[in-house]
């Protein structure tokens, strides 16, 4: 399988500083991965404040993983060079 877009164990947390002890955790060890072989839709369901929209923006870039990667066609979103970022800003959109 090809994967075009993953989330691999991600866990995020947003604290409030440095020493917040209290961070939220709005996702825990996810793992999610869509193949490039056939067209798929894939629905992501759960209540308000499971974390949908932290792993949307994750898979978009937009939110850094505190562990654990994002990869789009295996590239880690965090690492990849300017030129493939600018390829993945084109593929990879978000429809309103
Ligand atoms: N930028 C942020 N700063 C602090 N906490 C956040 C932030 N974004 C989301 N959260 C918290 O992370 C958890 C998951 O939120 P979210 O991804 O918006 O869930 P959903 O989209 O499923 O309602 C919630 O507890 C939310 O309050
Ligand atoms: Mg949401």
């Amino acid at each position: 399988m090809t994967t075009l877009l993953e989330a691999r164990h991600v866990t995020k947390l947003f604290s409030s500083g440095l020493l917040d002890r209290h961070a939220t955790v709005a996702l825990e060890d996810f793992s999610l991965a869509i193949d490039s072989e056939r067209p798929s839709i894939t629905a992501v369901v759960g209540e308000s404040g499971s974390g949908k929209t932290t792993l949307a923006r994750l898979l978009l870039g937009l939110v850094v993983p505190t562990r654990g990667e994002a990869l789009y066609q295996g590239q880690d979103l965090q690492r990849m060079s300017h030129t493939v970022w600018r390829a993945f800003r084109r593929d990879v959109q978000v429809i309103f």
